[in-house]
């Protein structure tokens, strides 16, 4: 059976911990130059229908370090978006490539594709989720903490694709889960019922910053207007007023927290330069992570 990697709640700890693991072993092998070909003569296309730095560069990278291809494709250059039918584009996808990661708009973008599609599917950014994302900010939790059991972690921000994927792995991998979201930029409500019930009294939510990273041991926060929202810009930044992760926020969480931002950030907006270029700031770890995870999620699922 064809596994999709669409949202973590697909998937149970144990199946998300062993990606955890590969992910770690196929770094060392990456820093200590061994081969780790695990992909060898694999294609892999990479859909891209909003923008993307990261993203694209640690697909593409990491698909060459495992030994495969990877095939970019944007909207704008192919028949997507001219509007050939997902269902279509899919069939015929999985005639050429052995996996496919889609960055779109609609989560039910990619659960079409996936429906349609004989090979793998990985989102790598819907308008719900970012999976891909908080598996990397996981292991990097990991790699500075050696554990995520037991440790409480804060959103601040928009209750986004990130903080909606955040709220699943806090149901899944049960830990604590402080959201600030301001009235009316809350979670997905869906979302966040599922992982209540999954994990009942993990995920609290709260619109006062302050609470939230009170005591924290993680602190996650990303811009206020996320891709699509552009002409928002202007009235999230009044409804987000005070949500600024700043030195004064950033003293009330634990003085050897971690702070993690998915990038591109907006200085000045929900984080403060000095936060983001200051002691606590593991960004650059966190970006670094995407690559070595993602080779371990293609690695496990394209067969
Ligand atoms: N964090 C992230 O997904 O970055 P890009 O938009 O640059 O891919
Ligand atoms: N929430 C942001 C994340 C970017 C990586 C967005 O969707 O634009």
């Amino acid at each position: 059976m064809t596994r999709h990697f669409l949202a973590l709640h697909d998937y149970n700890e144990i199946e998300l911990y062993g990606m955890l693991t590969l992910a770690r072993e196929l770094k060392a092998k990456q820093k200590q130059g061994t081969a780790h070909r695990l992909l060898e003569g694999k294609t892999v296309a990479l859909i891209f229908e909003k923008a993307s730095t990261r993203t694209r560069v640690s697909f593409e990278v990491g698909v060459f370090q495992l030994g495969g291809h990877g095939l970019f494709m944007s909207s704008g250059t192919s028949q997507m978006g001219r509007g050939e039918p997902i269902k279509d584009s899919a069939r015929v996808m999985s005639r050429y490539c052995d996996g496919v990661m889609i960055r779109t708009f609609g989560q039910e973008i990619v659960e079409e594709f996936a429906r349609y599609s004989s090979i793998p599917v990985i989102n790598g950014l819907t308008d719900l989720f970012h999976p891909c994302q908080i598996m990397a900010d996981l292991l990097t939790v990991i790699e500075y903490k050696h554990t995520y059991e037991g440790l409480t972690f804060a959103w601040v921000g928009d209750g986004n694709n990130m903080a909606n994927t955040w709220i699943e792995a806090a149901a899944i991998f049960g830990f604590d889960l402080k959201l600030a979201c301001p009235q009316g930029y809350e979670p997905d409500a869906a979302v966040l019922a599922w992982a209540q019930a999954q994990a009942p009294g993990r995920i609290q939510l709260t619109t006062d910053p302050k609470v939230a990273v009170q005591d924290a041991d993680v602190i996650n926060t990303d811009v206020w207007a996320s891709m699509g929202q552009e002409s928002e810009q202007k009235e999230r930044e009044q409804a987000f007023a005070g949500y600024c992760l700043d030195d004064a926020l950033l003293a009330l969480a634990k003085p050897d927290c971690i702070v993690l931002h998915c990038l591109p950030a907006h200085r000045g907006e929900e984080i403060s330069d000095s936060v983001i270029e200051g002691r606590n700031s593991v960004v650059w770890d966190e970006a670094e992570n995407r690559l070595h995870i993602q080779k371990a999620i293609m690695a496990t699922l394209i067969k």
